[in-house]
């Protein structure tokens, strides 16, 4: 299945993945720019913060209440945001695009 990366600059990614990844090993095994993903994926660090095209944020799976909290904590946030390791990639997802910001903090 293909995912869009679209980094700060604007520079566009798709990239080939498996289905039942997530986000951000995704977007770990594809050397994209922007994703950290400190805690390894366990919705503790915040460090694969995405902005969800908006065409795409209503297909998305709902947001857990530990995702939320970790987002409601940061201060660039906005209606668009997810994190990375929380969205896991079903086949439904194919073609996903999501911009990754200019680093995680
Ligand atoms: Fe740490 Fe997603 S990898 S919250």
């Amino acid at each position: 299945m293909k995912i869009t990366y679209i980094d700060y600059n604007g520079t566009q990614r798709d990239v080939e993945v498996e289905a039942g990844t997530n986000l951000r090993d995704a977007a770990l095994n594809n050397a994209i720019p922007g994703i950290d993903g400190d805690c390894g994926g366990e919705c503790a660090c915040a460090t694969c913060h995405v902005r969800v095209d908006p065409a795409w944020l209503p297909r998305l799976p709902t947001m857990g209440d530990q995702e939320k909290m970790m987002l409601e904590m940061m201060d660039d946030r906005d209606e668009r945001s997810r994190l990375g390791c929380q969205i896991h990639l079903s086949p439904e997802l194919d073609g996903l695009v999501v911009h990754t910001p200019m680093g995680q903090h």
